[in-house]
């Protein structure tokens, strides 16, 4: 047994995500993990709610990946993918992915992680712009409450203040919308028209209003996570494809958090029946096992690099893109979530995790629950009513829920629920019963 006490001093000194160096005083040393369960270094077992940072879908403690990992390091841990080498794992999961998850994107460019990831999709745009002969096209349009990372560029693509603040000035060229949020939807609703097609439009008229010649891609998450788990209205995607097709602007869909499994679809879109142009992945993709991430590409946009003039080789790439380790570890990862049905599995215990958490509806504090496949929110509001939100009263709730064995995460005023996906009924009735408890020990 490690010392809990010891490794905390240790700590204090460190910067965390998140986290002001103030209070950084007894964080929480989570020693080892198996299934949905997490063990901290002082003994104590917390039903992780929300799979790491919504990314460890086959659950904690797999053999099969550990020695997925070891095989591959013993052969070849990692070679350059620059300059015309590739290596066998890194080209197995390229192969693998193409059309994977949508059948126009056969190409895949390698991160190691989410933020890389949209980075990379931001400068393919610009990029496939200049080569269409439409070089003014550089601007991005995202949403309020989106997440897309934390590199320069996708900060700023982040539409939650609290993100901007320190790190001013911001960057040029991003545009944010209100989000497809009802519960709290920012913008104006016309006769006759759905709270969707609304946001969509608003998509829309800051295209206008930027000047369709200048604006390069629309990036959305499929359901808004670190925003509040905001799923969209069922006509707000395929409108915004209409919309993105019409001004001759690519649609970046960031499937960081939803890609592989998280929405009871493989791929978030496809429940629309809709193709974005470029495809940003991470997480799920090795279930955190290893960092991996990439982006993928439509036909129109490899074309445009494929037949681009001698001297524009592609001057973009991470030492870790095509990590030999975390794509083998990606692979076995992959064929675990197809082999378990761990999509379907997300999709069933999501019905019964949403059953549970409306129950919860009896306490006033519940504004709304909401949610889909696996990736549930409870938002916590003050008045019911009024629709007041309590970010104190959020911080609460999830120290409290850490305190008797769960982990949520208060995502601004929303409890996040996104735990892995081989949750079984009994462990999502854990989930409602401790909320549940917490929520009743508060008196509301
Ligand atoms: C939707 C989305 N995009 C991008 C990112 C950034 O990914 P990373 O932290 O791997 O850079 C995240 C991380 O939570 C995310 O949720």
């Amino acid at each position: 047994m490690v010392d809990n006490a010891t490794l905390q001093e240790q700590d204090k000194r460190q910067l965390h995500p998140l986290q002001h160096p103030k209070t950084h005083a007894d964080p929480l040393v989570i020693e080892r993990g198996e299934g949905v369960y997490l063990y901290t270094a002082d003994g104590r077992k917390i039903l992780d709610g929300m799979a790491g940072l919504w990314n460890v879908n086959v659950g904690y403690g797999r053999e099969e990946l550990a020695q997925a990992a070891y095989d591959q390091m013993k052969k070849l841990a990692f070679t350059s993918n620059f300059t015309g080498m590739t290596n066998v794992p890194a080209t197995q999961l390229a192969h693998k992915l193409s059309g994977y998850a949508y059948d126009g994107l056969k190409t895949t460019f390698f991160t190691s992680g989410g933020s890389e990831s949209n980075d990379s999709a931001f400068k393919t745009a610009r990029y496939y712009w200049k080569r269409v002969g439409k070089p003014d096209k550089f601007k991005i349009i995202a949403r309020k409450q989106a997440y897309h990372g934390i590199t320069m560029a996708t900060t700023f693509a982040t539409g939650i203040e609290r993100y901007h603040k320190m790190f001013g000035p911001a960057m040029p060229g991003f545009v944010h919308v209100p989000a497809p949020y009802p519960y709290r939807f920012e913008g104006d609703v016309r006769e006759g028209e759905t709270i969707g097609l609304a946001a969509a439009r608003l998509v829309e008229e800051a295209i206008l209003r930027e000047g369709p010649e200048t604006v390069s891609a629309v990036i959305a998450e499929p359901v808004q996570g670190v925003g509040g788990v905001i799923v969209p209205p069922d006509d707000y995607f395929p409108r915004l494809r209409q919309i993105c097709d019409q001004y001759e602007v690519l649609l970046i869909a960031d499937e960081v958090i939803t890609g592989f499994g998280r929405t009871g679809e493989m791929f978030a879109l496809n429940r629309y029946g809709i193709e974005p142009d470029m495809l940003s992945f991470a997480k799920g993709i090795t279930s955190g096992y290893q960092p991996l991430g990439g982006v993928q590409i439509s036909e129109a946009i490899y074309d445009a690099i494929q037949t681009a003039p001698d001297t524009d080789v592609w001057m973009h790439g991470f030492t870790y893109s095509g990590h030999a380790t975390a794509c083998a570890v990606a692979l076995k990862n992959v064929e675990i979530i197809e082999r378990e049905k761990l999509v379907e599995n997300g999709w069933q215990m999501g019905a019964r995790l949403r059953l549970g958490l409306e129950s919860l509806k009896e306490f006033a504090v519940v504004g709304e629950v909401r949610g889909i496949g696996l990736i549930y929110g409870v938002e916590i509001v003050s008045d019911r009513e009024a629709k007041t939100a309590d970010l104190a009263l959020t911080a609460r709730i999830t120290k409290l829920c850490q305190d008797r064995g769960l982990r949520t995460r208060n995502v601004g005023s929303t409890l996040a629920f996104s735990p892995p996906l081989t949750i079984n009924s009994d462990e999502v009735d854990e989930i409602v019963r401790i909320l549940g408890s917490v929520l009743d020990s508060l008196g509301s």
